[in-house]
């Protein structure tokens, strides 16, 4: 098969999935964007991995929410705009939204389209005096935020802890690219915290097998979309614990030395070589200072759990940009 007649590159969005996985496959050390990862299966998937017992960020980064929602929302000037980047589900921002009935419109930037605006119609109906304004993006490049929202006040919205599946340099590049967002005020963000090792394999390799489908369900993406012929049956997800680079690293190892086909190209996979597919760093109260600074932002205030596993940062920029 070759690049012209591999089928369903008929979109902008699969000739860059094809371009990154060719890219990605054919380097000394393979790896793929998790941004692929979030097609429809995968964004339910991943809803369905925050209700896992093991999966602790979620319920952590929702409980903070709920406990300091007043004041939160109290950052959104009157008649001001919220714009999250990763929104999903949306299911963290109804807290704001419910706290802060002054907000006037909301801004959910996702890369998952079919998600996204399931997720805006459904908040359409729960808020019908909110401008709900869903915006397909990819947020590791500069986002054209709504132009009728030019004039408002906005605050910036990214929790989750979604941040740590960056490259290091690729978060500090958002947190400057926000920066100067026009009115942008302060910008919100979870951050998952440097804990118990077992704790975070546990999270990240849970029993019930969800984490390893979500994962792999790149390569099931890869044979739907760029006509590729994975068999998902030789791969085993991996989830292990980097202490130096304090994150976990998600990866998909072949099981038996074989070949993929990928847009014309012939993939050799060694026995026990992996895919690098997804990496989540965690913070500590230090290092989420240097990246806050790093870009131009200043910690202004930080909310966290009682037992420090997940921490809710209030950046300000530094100075006027
Ligand atoms: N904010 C939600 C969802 C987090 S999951 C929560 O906290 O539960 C991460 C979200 O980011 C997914 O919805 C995924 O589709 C989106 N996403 C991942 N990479 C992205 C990218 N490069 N650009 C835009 N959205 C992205
Ligand atoms: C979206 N993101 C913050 C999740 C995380 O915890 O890194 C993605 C994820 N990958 C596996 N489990 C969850």
């Amino acid at each position: 098969m070759t690049l012209a007649n591999t089928p369903s590159l008929h979109n902008e969005t699969a000739r860059a999935f094809l371009r990154d996985a060719i890219h990605g496959l054919t380097g000394a050390r393979k790896s793929l964007p998790p941004k692929w990862l979030y097609d429809h299966a995968g964004s339910a998937l991943f809803e369905e991995i925050t209700g896992l017992p093991e999966y602790y960020p979620t319920r952590t980064e929702i409980s903070i929410l709920r406990a300091h929602a007043a004041n939160l929302a109290g950052y959104i000037s009157e008649g001001g705009a919220l714009v999250e980047l990763g929104s999903g589900a949306s299911i963290k921002t109804r807290l704001l939204l419910d706290a802060g009935p002054h907000i006037a419109a909301y801004v959910p930037i996702d890369i998952s389209a079919a998600f996204l605006h399931a997720t805006a119609d459904d908040l359409h109906t729960r808020y019908p005096h909110l401008a709900v304004h869903p915006t397909v993006g990819d947020f590791a490049n500069p986002i054209a935020l709504p132009a009728a929202l030019h004039d408002l006040p906005k605050v910036g919205f990214f929790p989750g802890s979604t941040i740590g599946n960056l490259d290091p340099l690729d978060a500090i590049a958002l947190l400057v690219r926000a920066r100067a967002w026009p009115g942008i005020e302060t910008f919100i963000l979870g951050a998952d915290l440097v804990k118990d090792p077992q704790v975070l394999i546990d999270a990240y390799d849970d029993k019930a097998g969800v984490t390893a489908r979500f994962i792999t369900n790149i390569l099931t993406r890869m044979n739907a979309e760029l006509g590729a012929d994975f068999d998902v049956d030789r791969f085993d997800y991996i989830a292990e614990w980097n202490a130096d680079a304090a994150q976990i690293q998600m990866s998909l190892m072949a099981q038996v030395d074989h070949h993929v086909s990928l847009g014309g190209q012939d993939i050799r996979f060694a026995n026990q070589e992996s895919i690098a597919v997804s990496q989540s760093r965690k913070y500590t109260m230090d290092s989420l200072e240097n990246l806050a600074d790093a870009a131009g932002w200043a910690v202004h205030e930080v909310v966290t759990d009682p037992e420090t596993n997940f921490a809710v940062a209030v950046l300000k920029a530094q100075s006027p940009v």
